[in-house]
């Protein structure tokens, strides 16, 4: 998906806005994995508006490049960060800007769904990354679809999500064959909102790429359900993230 094409960029900080201190838990999942001490150089590959580069500069003690081909959501990464350590380049996943083995760690957090051949990123990643290296991943994949708290109000959507999303044997096997090891994964419930109303203006502000995708009436009528839902939707709402850690051998 182009994002420079969408309005995503607009809301997407509100749209998908995640507590500090929920992203820092995030990223610590992935330092105790691998360990910091190794870690000076950081690709957050696909950063948009930059939502975990800070967090990852300071949990890893490291230098973070983020990488970004929309200009709408980089400009919104680069506005809001001045952090000397951070620094932000308009590129594809597919070109990373670095040299060959340079790089300690690449992070990418709901990317791969966007890209339209993953096999070149995972390749580009092998590239990228010295010996030892790592790629963690945070990322919905396709066996767990079922998880997506609006399946129900929006009728076409679960075709959209499955069409998009990867197996994770299909991710597996997309690194393995490059030489990466899988070093760590888990599947963890992600609350995406504190209660159903927090949720359904959550959903309103169209953030979701899947969402994005939905005719404008079908989009209509499902917040308008998933407002009526929120009279009586005191919980918290969430889906099911994979958090996946690959080791280059
Ligand atoms: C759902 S956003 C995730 C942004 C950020 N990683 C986060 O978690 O907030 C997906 C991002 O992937 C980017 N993207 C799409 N195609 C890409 C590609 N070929 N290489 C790198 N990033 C890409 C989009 O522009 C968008 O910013």
């Amino acid at each position: 998906m182009d994002y420079d094409q969408t309005t995503v960029p607009e809301s997407y900080d509100a749209g998908r806005e995640i507590s500090d201190d929920k992203k820092r838990e995030f990223i610590a999942r992935f330092a105790q994995t691998i360990g910091t001490d190794a870690v000076d150089k950081i690709i957050d590959l696909g950063c948009g508006t930059g939502r975990f580069s800070g967090a990852l500069a300071d949990i890893f003690d490291a230098n973070v490049l983020g990488v970004e081909p929309s200009s709408k959501m980089i400009e919104r990464a680069r506005a809001k960060h001045n952090d000397v350590r951070l620094r932000f380049h308009d590129a594809p996943g597919e070109a990373l800007p670095v040299d060959d083995s340079s790089v300690d760690m690449i992070f990418m957090s709901m990317v791969l769904h966007h890209l339209a051949a993953p096999q070149k990123v995972a390749l580009e990643c092998w590239r990228a990354l010295r010996s030892g290296g790592h790629v963690c991943i945070r990322n919905t994949v396709s066996d767990e679809v079922r998880s997506y708290p609006y399946l129900d109000v929006f009728p076409s959507i679960q075709a959209i999500i499955k069409r998009q999303l990867i197996s994770r044997e299909r991710l597996n096997g997309m690194f393995e064959e490059l030489g990466f090891r899988v070093l760590a994964g888990e599947t963890i419930w992600h609350e995406i909102a504190p209660n159903g109303h927090a949720f359904a203006e959550k959903i309103a502000l169209r953030a979701d790429s899947f969402v994005a995708q939905l005719p404008d009436r079908e989009f209509e009528a499902g917040v308008e359900a998933l407002r009526e839902r929120a009279l009586t939707a005191p919980e918290a709402v969430g889906l099911r993230v994979d958090l996946i850690v690959y080791e280059l051998e």
